[in-house]
């Protein structure tokens, strides 16, 4: 077990380095659009206020190549700000002496939030002699940033095997919650999977599928699957890769004699059509796009998480961002938020479909990340996580 910020002893007058993911969505103004990574951490911020550590909070925002002002952290400064009136100032760089005379003139229980970590290139790079500056900065490391915890840069990885080290709150519960769902589920268990690629996810379904009792396929991943059981599928998204991926992902479920359930209908539109005029159609063929799932296969989805005792989901199952082919998701974000199952739902775009159908408080947990989330789903390390110390028992 790692090392929290509970087991953190005489912390009034240190300097702890807390990394954390403020990587939030940002309209084309630049207006921040989704606090909640911020709102999530804060508790582990008011812990260490309130216990008099002086918190040098760092975080990324988006992949600048450079310094980039629509990228600046400071907007984040003054969200804090309504959170801790008055404790908060903002450093305009990131490392240097500047910045150490700013961290050293605060009082006790103030935040310093530095300007965005990735307008230097050495962070991605992991360059060592930039962690050595961050690491010179502060007395103790914490990571709170799961987000960007398969990330192996200077501010997640580098830093931290140079000073004492811990992992914040929300790091905490995401680890424990997640590796406890795949490793010892509740059962029924049932997983969902959907989005755009299985490629991208073929490890964390197979490792799933170990521990699942039934797969719910949907979004554009289903017509690989389709494909690979020799349907057709219209003009619908596939890539060949990833109908080989899907083969074997039938394969294996054939092996462990595991259940995956694929869409019976779809909401498609004609290939070329402008206007997109939607229809419901069980198979897909000649000029056919496959858009969302249809009825019948909500109505099937929602069956089976009506029996689960625990639902991970992670993928649209349509392309959810268009109102024609958004029902199939926002139908099952009920289905998953309404039934008795302990649910956890992961991954950017999943995210967003929660909140756009008004379900986030009836989802057990959401989680802030994305490709750390799939991460841990496929029961792999993350460096972030990785690099931080066993606590002493
Ligand atoms: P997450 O971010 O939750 O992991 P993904 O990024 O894998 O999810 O997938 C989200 C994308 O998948 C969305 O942009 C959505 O439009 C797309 N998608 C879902 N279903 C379809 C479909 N039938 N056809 C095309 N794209 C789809
Ligand atoms: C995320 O939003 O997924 C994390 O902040 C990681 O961002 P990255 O993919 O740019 O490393
Ligand atoms: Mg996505």
């Amino acid at each position: 077990m790692k090392r929290s910020i509970r087991d953190l002893v005489n912390i009034e007058g240190k300097k702890i380095f807390l990394r954390t993911d403020f990587n939030v969505p940002m309209d084309n103004v630049g207006r921040i659009t989704d606090t909640t990574r911020i709102i999530a951490e804060l508790p582990t911020i008011r812990f260490l206020v309130e216990r008099g550590a002086k918190v040098i909070v760092c975080s990324h925002l988006g992949r600048p190549q450079g310094f980039d002002f629509r990228l600046s952290l400071w907007p984040i400064a003054l969200i804090l700000l309504k959170y801790f009136p008055g404790k908060v100032q903002f450093a305009h760089k990131v490392i240097g002496d500047k910045v150490k005379e700013q961290i050293d003139s605060v009082p006790n229980g103030s935040i310093i939030l530095l300007e965005n970590v990735r307008f230097y290139k050495e962070e991605t790079e992991n360059d060592p002699n930039f962690a050595k500056q961050l690491a010179s900065l502060a007395d103790i490391y914490v990571n709170d940033a799961f987000g960007v915890a398969h990330r192996k840069h200077a501010s997640t990885y580098g830093v931290a095997r140079l000073l004492p080290n811990a992992i914040g709150f929300l790091m905490e519960n995401e680890i424990n919650i997640i590796t406890n769902a795949v490793k010892e589920p509740q059962k029924p268990f049932v997983a969902i999977f959907g989005g755009a690629k299985v490629k991208d996810k073929i490890k964390a379904i197979t490792n799933i599928l170990k521990s699942a009792d039934v797969l719910l396929v949907g979004g554009a991943m289903a017509y690989s699957f389709l494909v690979a059981k020799g349907r057709t599928v219209g003009r619908s998204f596939v890539d060949i890769d990833s109908v080989k991926v899907a083969s074997k992902i039938l394969e294996e479920a054939n092996k462990l004699g595991k259940k995956i359930i694929l869409p019976d209908d779809h909401v498609a539109y004609m290939y070329g059509d402008v206007k997109e005029k939607t229809f419901i159609t069980d198979s897909l063929n000649g000029d056919m796009v496959g858009g969302d799932i249809g009825p019948q296969t909500v109505k099937m989805f929602e069956e089976e998480i009506s029996n689960a005792k625990q639902v991970i989901w992670n993928g649209p199952l349509g392309k959810y961002e268009d109102k024609k082919f958004q029902k199939g998701t926002f139908e099952i974000a009920k289905a998953i938020g309404n039934s008795n199952a302990y649910s956890i739902v992961g991954g950017g775009d999943s995210v967003s479909a929660v909140k756009q159908a008004h379900c986030m408080r009836m989802i057990n947990h959401v989680s802030t990340g994305g490709g750390a989330t799939l991460k841990l789903l496929e029961g792999g390390e993350l460096p972030g996580i990785e690099v931080i110390q066993e606590k002493f028992v």
